[in-house]
């Protein structure tokens, strides 16, 4: 790692939010010697997006995808001994799923079922099958339907070998352990900024950051890592001045949706020790036409099932249901008590059991979330590759202050987007932006004295 000469370490950064991405930005700034740094996050906790609730259960992200030597949170994790034992051993990091979570096997049920020369009963199945398996991929895209996202942008996505793995005692370890690598007092919480405003050339500073509560401080430079779902709904307000016009298009390009966990409790197990995944296929959807109609009586038809959360002694009798799109926005805004009892019926008419009851129902609301506005970035229909570059780009990149504005978070990775290594790399990019500036400014200085 480069570090900064001695001049510089006074520069002035404020990071806005404590997710992933601000923390691991502020760690490898402190590292490197800057003494002025200052995340502000809007609530009252770090972690953001990684957020882990009672009996270890993930609110948002669950897995590291693709473990192996490649994945700075597997490596992270790794050093931090977060990880059981088996997610350690080089057949699991070598393992090549496609990065994708353990659900996709209805394929196989197609297949199975000689699907081209079926009869009507059996094709109906298969229609079923499909819609269930466009369900699930709508819940790892975080899309409303497949139809938004972009196909031109699709193969940006990358994945890394090794078999997802969790966090034994909760994701949020990580956020624990790289907040112990910053002074204590780095995070100012329940501190939303309001506004950025730049370019002054009449203060020291060239950036003054305003909060909620009219507090205003100034800065040399700022990293904001503020979701993709909140610059779409707040960028107005947020900059002063406006950000360009081709940054904006490309926030509004690329996509931010919406995909939620319905976490369902019971005493005891009614289905097989070996169940990994339960499919729910009905039968009306033999069309694979977006019905949006009736939110109120159909919303849980978008829950494409439930993932067995294990091992049993960890978790308990615990289900994972996952729903994306407007259905699931739509969940976010009913009652607990309306939430059970939809998931409850759900579970008594496809098991034929008329007295199955959940213990217990949690589910998350990404969405009503006002710091996050949805779960997480996909490429959205028109989306380039250079939209990407156009969200990570920093303000101004020219003149006599550049980078006073720089962008991290999981949207702006040009190809691990979505994910918490992806997030990770964004703000140690935005660091290393400084670094090397810093680096090469103090190289001028002193080629201009010889
Ligand atoms: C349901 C769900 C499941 C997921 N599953 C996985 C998974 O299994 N594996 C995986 O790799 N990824 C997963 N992800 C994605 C992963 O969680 C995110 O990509 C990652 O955590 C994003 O980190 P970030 O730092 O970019 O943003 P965030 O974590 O959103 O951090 C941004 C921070 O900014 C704060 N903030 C917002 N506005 C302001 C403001 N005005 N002023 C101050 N602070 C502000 C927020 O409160 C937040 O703390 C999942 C996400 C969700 C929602
Ligand atoms: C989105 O879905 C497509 C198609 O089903 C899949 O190939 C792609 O990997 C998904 N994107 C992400 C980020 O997982
Ligand atoms: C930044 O300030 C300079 C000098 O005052 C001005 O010429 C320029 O237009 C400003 N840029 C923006 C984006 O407002």
């Amino acid at each position: 790692m480069d570090s900064v000469k001695s001049e510089n370490i006074n520069a002035k950064i404020v990071i806005v939010g404590s997710g992933i991405a601000g923390i691991s930005a502020a760690v490898e700034l402190t590292a490197a010697g800057f003494t002025n740094v200052q995340i502000l996050e809007a609530t009252g906790r770090s972690g953001g997006r990684i957020k882990t609730g009672d009996n270890v259960v993930e609110i948002g992200a669950n897995w590291i995808h693709g473990p192996s030597e490649e994945n700075p949170v597997f490596c992270l994790a790794r050093r931090y001994g977060l990880l059981d034992p088996e997610a350690l051993t080089p057949e699991n990091q070598a393992m090549e799923v496609g990065g994708h979570p353990p659900w996709m096997t209805c394929l196989e049920i197609l297949e199975e079922k000689k699907w081209a020369d079926a009869d009507k009963a059996t094709r109906s199945l298969g229609f079923s099958v499909v819609s269930n398996l466009l369900k699930g991929e709508c819940c790892v895209n975080g899309t409303h339907s497949l139809d938004e996202v972009g196909l031109g942008a699709f193969s940006l996505y990358k994945t890394l070998p090794g078999l997802d793995c969790t966090f034994p005692k909760g994701y949020e370890g990580l956020i624990q352990n790289l907040l112990s690598e910053l002074p204590s007092d780095t995070v100012k919480y329940n501190c939303p900024v309001r506004c950025i405003e730049w370019n002054n050339t009449e203060t020291e500073s060239p950036v003054i950051v305003e909060c909620e509560d009219g507090d205003r401080m100034t800065a040399d430079h700022v990293i904001v890592t503020v979701s993709l779902g909140y610059l779409k709904k707040h960028h107005s307000t947020l900059f002063r001045p406006p950000l360009p016009l081709h940054k904006l298009h490309s926030i509004q390009r690329q996509g931010f949706g919406t995909n939620n966990k319905i976490f369902v409790e019971f005493d005891s197990a009614w289905w097989d020790a070996d169940c990994e995944v339960m499919h729910f296929l009905w039968e009306d959807e033999n069309s694979l036409v977006d019905k949006t109609l009736d939110l109120q009586s159909s919303w849980i038809k978008k829950l494409f099932g439930f993932t067995v959360l294990k091992p049993t002694e960890r978790y308990g009798h615990l289900l994972c249901g996952w729903i994306a799109g407007h259905e699931s926005e739509y969940m976010e805004t009913l009652s607990d008590q309306e939430v059970t009892q939809a998931v409850t019926q759900l579970i008594r008419r496809f098991t034929g059991n008329p007295i199955l009851t959940p213990k217990r129902v949690l589910r998350s609301q990404w969405f009503h979330n006002p710091w996050t506005c949805g779960s997480y970035s996909f490429p959205g229909t028109g989306c380039s590759s250079q939209d990407l570059k156009n969200l990570a780009e920093p303000l101004p990149t020219t003149g006599p202050q550049p980078l006073q504005v720089l962008f991290a978070g999981e949207a702006t990775h040009p190809c691990f987007y979505s994910t918490v290594h992806g997030a990770l790399l964004t703000g140690q990019r935005e660091a290393d932006r400084l670094l090397s500036h810093y680096s090469s400014t103090s190289t001028n200085h002193v080629l201009s004295k010889l």
